[in-house]
């Protein structure tokens, strides 16, 4: 099935709402961590909070840019790239569906990203109990970025969830 790349639109907010919440709890729940699947359930990716959250990547201008991926007329992907400064731009947004990962959705939309960020060194942040695609990144050059959080490392708490629980963080940085 071929995959069609389109920039995203404020049109796009409910498919990438679902595109995102489902993404996301199938690669962050874990148990053991207390990150249980309701901590990304569809409620918490209704609220305001949230929904503000994936509307400010749905916009496109001379600084920042989302791409989504399709295949027939089914939103199977999405990338955010924000040029932060003169030296940097933050990868953002990434992800592809759990049932269309593995088929090189996620390089053609990573490509766009690179292509825009131009030389500009690319920082992302990721939970790092992601560790299949922590892998992914080192496998295309990304390292731990020491010079951010606690020498890489930082601890994310959404509002939503209960109070107490963290999720481990790191920063990585890809050098142009
Ligand atoms: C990370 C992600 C966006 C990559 O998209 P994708 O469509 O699966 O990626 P591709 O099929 O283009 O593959 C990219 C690389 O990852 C590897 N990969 C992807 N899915 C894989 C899987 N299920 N099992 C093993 N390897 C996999 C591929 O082998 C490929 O490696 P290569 O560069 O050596 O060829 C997607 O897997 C995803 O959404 N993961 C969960 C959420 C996430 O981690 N997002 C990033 C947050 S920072």
């Amino acid at each position: 099935m071929k995959t069609t790349i389109k920039l995203a639109s404020l049109k796009d907010l409910k498919k990438y709402t679902d595109l995102l919440q489902q993404t996301y709890q199938s690669a962050y729940t874990n148990e053991k961590l207390g990150l249980t699947a309701d901590c990304f359930s569809k409620e918490i990716f209704a609220t305001d909070n949230t929904q503000d959250y994936l509307k400010s990547h749905l916009i496109n201008n001379h600084s920042q840019k989302t791409w989504l991926a399709f295949k027939d007329h089914v939103l199977v992907g999405s990338i955010t790239c924000i040029l932060e400064n003169d030296d940097e731009a933050e990868l953002t947004g990434f992800y592809v569906h759990p049932d269309y990962q593995g088929q090189g959705v996620g390089k053609k939309l990573y490509r766009q990203a690179l292509e825009f960020s131009g030389n500009k060194d690319f920082v992302l942040d990721i939970y790092t109990h992601n560790t299949k695609t922590v892998k992914m990144y080192e496998k295309w050059g990304w390292v731990l970025d020491v010079s951010r959080g606690d020498n890489g490392y930082f601890y994310r708490h959404w509002p939503e969830w209960p109070k107490g629980l963290k999720a481990k963080a790191m920063y990585m940085r890809l050098k142009r």
